[in-house]
């Protein structure tokens, strides 16, 4: 038997499997089994209340996992399926709630990988899937990253990892709630609002970014307040953490902080896109890159080397304050928030 045909009868049993996504690597589970699901919620140590995305082989499965499905999700789907977006729609009575967080909508997305399209079509059905990693920890981009995050836990085992190389996008999914009167944004992506909003010839919300002024004025249905958003855990302030403190630093103030740094004796990892700095045997430096595609693809692995080299400080220079890097100014300042700096 091969390995899919072996992770597909894992997940029949009730079992965990790791696999590759173009995203990050997800734990994934038989979305219709309450047992296994509960399993993902010990094995990352995630609060029950947090939903799960549904993975579906293809748009097909839609009418099995939601309802009062609106014409902009198949319009989305036939664009971005397989691909990094995850659509949030108005859950099917029969999902169990431990997928929904007790919520009224469901996540569900087509993964854009061939191990994890093919571990679908095996499945036939949908997995649901976490990122692979400890709750509130940085996500996998390789099966290396699920094994340290998750292989040395005996108690709620995985079973098994299937290894698909390096992620190609680097990030988790842009979630795009379509319940709401307007599109929003409930993570940014490699998908942007933009871009979505050029899709559906229709306004997208921006993360937390309600309307302008003047999209007020001409906006009937303005999105929701804030209050009523429904429960992202990738939107909880402090998430995707190295260990180590970490500090985002403007561009300009770079040279000083880590000069600052290394005269307090300090040990000192940077992840900047200069090769302006210092050579000294306390800092470490890893170079980012100044296309933001490739900068999301390497980011997790630049923030798990730099977390292994067990410094004081991990400093990350800003990325440019433009619309086109908001998905990884979030992840950083989420990092920033949840690792032990002040
Ligand atoms: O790229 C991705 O989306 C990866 C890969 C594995 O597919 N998965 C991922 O899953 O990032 P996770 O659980 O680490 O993050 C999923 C996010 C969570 O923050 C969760 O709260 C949110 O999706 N989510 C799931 N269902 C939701 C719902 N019904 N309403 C609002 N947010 C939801
Ligand atoms: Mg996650």
């Amino acid at each position: 038997m091969n390995d899919i045909a072996r992770a597909a009868q894992l997940l029949r049993a009730g079992e965990l499997i790791a696999f590759p996504t173009e995203t990050v690597y997800g734990l994934g589970a038989d979305a219709r089994n309450t047992t296994a699901l509960t399993k993902i919620f010990a094995a990352k140590g995630r609060p029950a209340d947090h939903p799960l995305i549904v993975h579906l082989p293809d748009a097909t499965h839609l009418p099995q996992w939601a309802i009062d499905i609106p014409p902009s999700a198949y319009q989305l789907a036939q664009t971005c399926w397989p691909g990094p977006l995850t659509l949030i729609l108005k859950r099917h009575p029969d999902v169990p709630d431990l997928i929904t967080g007790g919520q009224d909508t469901i996540g569900v997305r087509v993964p854009d990988h061939p191990i994890a399209l093919a571990l679908l079509r095996e499945f036939g059905s949908g997995i649901a899937a976490p990122s692979a990693n400890k709750f509130g920890h940085i996500s996998p981009t390789t099966a290396a990253h699920v094994e340290e995050e998750l292989g040395r836990n005996t108690e709620h085992p995985v079973a098994m990892i299937l290894d698909g190389g390096a992620c190609s996008v680097g990030i988790e999914s842009t979630i795009l709630d379509l319940t709401s009167a307007t599109p929003r944004i409930l993570r940014p992506g490699a998908l942007s609002a933009a871009t979505l909003s050029t899709m559906l010839h229709s306004l997208v919300a921006d993360q937390k970014i309600t309307l302008t002024e003047k999209e007020k004025t001409t906006q009937l249905n303005p999105p929701d307040d804030e209050q009523t958003l429904p429960r992202v855990s990738g939107s909880l302030a402090a998430h995707y953490a190295p260990r180590t403190p970490l500090k985002l630093v403007p561009v300009d103030q770079l040279n000083a902080a880590v000069h600052n740094h290394l005269q307090l004796g300090q040990r000192i990892a940077v992840l900047a896109l200069t090769h302006d700095l210092p050579a000294h045997p306390r800092l470490i430096h890893r170079l980012a890159s100044a296309d933001f595609s490739q900068f999301a693809q390497s980011l997790y692995a630049n923030l798990r080397a730099l977390d292994a080299e067990h410094c004081d400080l991990i400093l990350v220079a800003q990325p440019p304050n433009d619309k086109t890097w908001l998905a990884a100014t979030d992840r950083l300042t989420r990092a920033a928030a949840g690792s032990k700096s002040e």
